[in-house]
């Protein structure tokens, strides 16, 4: 039987920007820079992904399409020698995988609840206090956020029975363009606003004195967390990509797209923030509590949050599809599970896990693990731990292991591309750079040093 993959150059730009653009662009990215001192918290972040996140991700993708198999299947045929090691990379993925779709699936609930009731309702308030009254009910009661999370699972599972090019190719095709069409006609509106540049200014002028070993590691996992790597999904991705497709060139692309929609998303709601006086320091509630208030004031308020919260729900799906999709393939090819059946038990874990996740607002919300409920703990572990420790692992087995030969002809395609260069500069970096850079912020980050 042939394997599945993405049909088209603009399919494989698509599925792999899906991935990256999530709710880590519109809902992490502005609540931890707001939180964290804003500019220098940017820079950092900038760093870790020229640094350490375009040199992983160029690896997973070429890895994954030299392999043509699912994450720990990658991991445990390619080495020549310790292959029981190496496929840990792909077991620790699968778990992230599991771990990240928990949260993610409950909070992409919200924003499918707020498009739900933003079309049905009228739900903005220029008062904070009406609009977290209507997130803490959603949040408070037990089977409407389970539900709202049910849903979710449901669309997701259905696009990815459908495979990779009919489900995920396909999908991605449509949704991604819209997206970045909705997102111009938000920032052009919050731009034009009286206070556009305290939000400019919030965004771009550093504070450096918020800058320590924490906010540092925060600042990286949201490098991984953003580019989806370090456990596996590029990988997986990497295996429907084309035998012609330029993969540093595809990944650059996705990288800078990533950047341009997180960065968006920051002009897009600091300038309303400033204007209408509310804090940049909201935190994970800025997106379902201060936005709405923000759009209330705004001429026309109703149909900008219905655009917002549509292409959140967009940018959620696209990165569901590619978080579902690592464990899906593995039981499809190494436990030779038909789609449909690796999906229903994907799924089914999921509504157990992520049940967890959902009622830590409410009936769970006492039960605590180093001071963090189950969401948190889940988002801490995943991309503090899994996924930095996940992506040093790839740096070392690309960088040291499997070969500066095979890198050079696998990314210039048996050197049918004209890129010695920049494969050069990419594979220094991955072996100097990146692994010392993650080791280092791991251990003072999590104080272990
Ligand atoms: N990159 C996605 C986002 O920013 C999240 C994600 C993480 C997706 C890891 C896949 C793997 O929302």
């Amino acid at each position: 039987m042939q394997r599945d993959g993405f049909k088209t150059r603009f399919g494989i730009l698509a599925a792999t920007l899906g991935s990256a653009v999530g709710l880590g662009n519109i809902w992490k990215f502005p609540y931890m820079t707001g939180e964290n001192g804003g500019a220098s918290f940017l820079l950092v972040y900038l760093l870790s992904t020229f640094l350490v996140g375009l040199p992983i991700m160029i690896s997973e993708l070429v890895l994954g399409r030299t392999a043509k198999a699912n994450a720990i299947t990658t991991y445990y045929q390619l080495p020549k020698k310790n292959k029981n090691f190496w496929s840990l990379i792909g077991i620790g993925g699968v778990a992230a995988a599991f771990l990240i779709l928990a949260f993610y699936t409950d909070v992409a609930g919200w924003v499918y609840a707020y498009v739900y009731k933003t079309i049905t309702a009228n739900i903005l308030s220029t008062s904070p206090e009406e609009t977290s009254k209507t997130f803490g009910s959603l949040i408070s009661t037990p089977l409407t956020s389970l539900f709202w999370q049910w849903l979710v699972l449901g669309v997701v599972g259905l696009i990815i029975t459908m495979g990779a090019s009919k489900g995920i190719e396909r999908t991605t095709k449509k949704l991604m363009p819209l997206l970045f069409l909705f997102l111009v006609i938000i920032v052009v509106r919050s731009l034009t606003l009286p206070k556009a540049k305290e939000g400019l200014l919030f965004l771009f002028s550093p504070d450096f004195s918020k800058i320590n070993a924490q906010v540092v590691l925060l600042a990286m996992g949201l490098a991984f967390f953003k580019l989806s790597i370090g456990m596996g999904t590029m990988t997986t991705y990497g295996s429907y990509f084309r035998d012609d497709a330029n993969i540093p060139a595809t990944a650059t692309k996705v990288m800078l797209a990533d950047l341009s929609v997180s960065l968006l998303a920051g002009l897009a709601i600091f300038p309303a923030v400033f204007t209408y006086g509310y804090e940049p320091q909201a935190g994970p509630s800025l997106l379902f509590i201060t936005i709405p208030a923000i759009f209330a004031s705004l001429p026309g308020g109703r149909i900008f949050m219905l655009l917002f919260f549509l292409l959140a729900s967009f940018a959620a799906t696209g990165a569901m599809l590619s978080l579902l999709e690592v464990p899906v393939a593995y039981f499809c090819e190494s436990k030779k599970m038909s789609r449909t059946k690796a999906t229903l038990l994907s799924i089914a874990i999921l509504v157990v896990l992520g049940a967890t996740a959902t009622l830590s607002f409410n009936v769970l919300k006492d039960v605590k693990f180093f001071n963090l409920n189950f969401f948190d703990l889940y988002d801490f572990i995943s991309s503090n731990i899994l996924l930095p420790v996940g992506g040093l692992l790839i740096a070392l087995f690309a960088g040291w292991t499997w070969g500066k030969e095979k890198i050079f002809t696998t990314l210039s395609n048996y050197n049918t591309l004209n890129n010695q260069k920049i494969i050069s500069l990419y594979y220094f970096v991955l072996k100097y750079i990146t692994p010392i850079l993650v080791f280092i912020i791991l251990l003072k980050g999590l104080k272990l040093f």
